[in-house]
């Protein structure tokens, strides 16, 4: 059986108990990294795009309207999108706030695009976003030539939050090394290189996802990469300026699937396919982690979109026992180490997750909030500055209780999967779901979790 496009429930609190086996096959919704791109670079292509299998969470939807209040034309069909490309330069003023919800990656991506044009902008975001560091993408900006302020706060000086006020004009090309590897910040100074005179350089100290590498050259754009170095070229030198207007399909979201996989492979009995997720190696390190704590998987490719291979994979219930994440395992992980943990907590021995402290900064500050949901569901943890490390808890109980996410859906979820090894119910706070993975309650549901 294959459960597809169940409606999207985010209702507000989602009561989790311990569950049966989960089975059957299902899919997810399109890529929340991939879709950002498509709306994006298909605003500014040089005629109408259709995108299939696009990603309808929260985040998602924040990007197209901003661009929709920046003058493009988009037409949002559930997981069908048409967009009327304006063109690089055919962006205009909002004349309003640009709203970006939770989303770290429409602020930044947006930011580093409304600096090569002609208007001022003001971004802001909901209380999550509102307290993620912007210096990292404030400072290059400026360095290119734009203007781009924002919030200081006085408890961390140096750095700017939202709102943003970002007004674009004349780039030049920079040589920048990235303070840290961020698909983000990268793809933020590629976009505002595709507008600046001259050739722009940038190195990350180690590679993140290349979907913006990947898409662009896809339509066209003086974009090169050389992973050796983790570098990338942006050279629009004798380029005529234009992004091919091209049909563009979205592969299901891996960090979505994760949760599923992860799910099977801890609740008793489970086996469970997921369908149709993009499988890109600068994301798949939790298929690594997994394999390496002893879970079954199998990934069978089944074609590519877009640049981006694709594949189904199937995971079943599994013995898991501890492992070490770090390093470039660590970057390659870094949306799915909430997912993660929660397998950890179910495995047998310690595991070690460690070159984490971008962590701190994400939708919420995920090491204490893995240490707190871990810590109420009784599982022994030890923060660390940049990781944790996670007493398993195999055979033994798992408590239930209240999660309250703090706007981070990635933590809602993770505490909702551990909730479905729990001998007690877990009362999720579950609104911020909707953000990237609308349809995971009901996902779950279809196959037989107690949620
Ligand atoms: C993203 C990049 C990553 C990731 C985020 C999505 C993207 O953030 O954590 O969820 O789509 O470019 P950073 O760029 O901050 O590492």
């Amino acid at each position: 059986m294959t459960t597809t496009s169940e409606p999207a429930d985010s209702p507000e609190i989602l009561s989790v108990g311990r569950s049966g086996p989960l089975r059957g096959s299902c899919r997810v919704l399109g890529d929340k990294s991939v879709s950002h791109r498509a709306l994006l670079f298909g605003a500014l292509s040089d005629g109408v795009v259709e995108i299939a299998g696009l990603g309808r969470g929260g985040d998602n939807v924040s990007t197209a309207r901003a661009l929709q209040a920046l003058g493009v034309r988009i037409t949002l069909d559930g997981e069908r999108a048409q967009v009327v490309g304006v063109g690089l330069r055919g962006l205009r003023a909002a004349g309003r706030p640009l709203d970006c919800g939770n989303s770290g990656t429409s602020i930044r991506l947006l930011t580093g695009l409304l600096a090569g044009q002609a208007f001022e902008t003001v971004l802001e975001g909901d209380a999550s976003l509102t307290r993620r560091p912007m210096r990292r993408l404030a400072e290059p900006l400026r360095q290119m030539g734009a203007t781009v302020d924002g919030r200081v706060e006085p408890a961390r000086p140096g750095d700017v939050f939202p709102p943003l006020r970002v007004k674009g004009g004349a780039l030049r090309a920079i040589r920048y090394a990235l303070p840290v590897a961020s698909a983000q910040l990268k793809s933020a100074l590629v976009l505002a290189g595709l507008q600046a005179q001259g050739r722009t350089e940038i190195t990350e100290p180690a590679q993140s996802r290349d979907h913006t590498e990947r898409m662009l050259r896809f339509l066209g754009a003086p974009v090169t990469a050389d992973p050796s170095r983790n570098l990338i070229v942006v050279d629009p030198d004798g380029w005529d300026g234009r992004l091919r207007a091209m049909p563009i399909t979205v592969p299901g979201d891996f960090s979505s699937a994760t949760f599923l996989l992860v799910a099977a492979l801890i609740v008793p009995g489970s086996d469970v396919t997921v369908e149709n997720v993009g499988v890109n190696p600068t994301r798949t390190g939790a298929l690594d982690v997994l394999r390496a704590m002893g879970g079954e998987l199998t990934v069978s490719e089944t074609g590519e979109a877009m640049g981006e291979p694709v594949a189904r994979i199937r995971a079943r219930a599994s013995r898991l026992r501890g492992t070490r994440v770090d390093g470039t395992l660590a970057l390659r992980s870094i949306d799915e180490i909430p997912a993660l943990a929660m397998a950890a907590a179910a495995a047998e021995g310690t595991t070690v997750f460690a070159d984490l402290a971008e962590l701190r900064v994400k939708e919420s500050d995920r090491i204490a909030a893995l240490g707190r949901e871990l810590g109420r569901a009784g599982v022994a943890v030890t923060e660390q500055p940049d990781g944790l490390s996670i007493e398993g808890r195999a055979g033994g109980e798992l408590g239930g209780g209240t999660v309250i996410p703090e706007g981070d859906h990635r933590i809602a979820m993770a505490a909702a999967v551990l909730g479905l090894c729990a001998s007690e119910p877990t009362l999720v706070e579950a609104r911020e779901i909707a953000t990237s993975f609308p349809t995971f309650a009901a996902t779950l549901r279809a196959l037989g979790a107690a949620l």
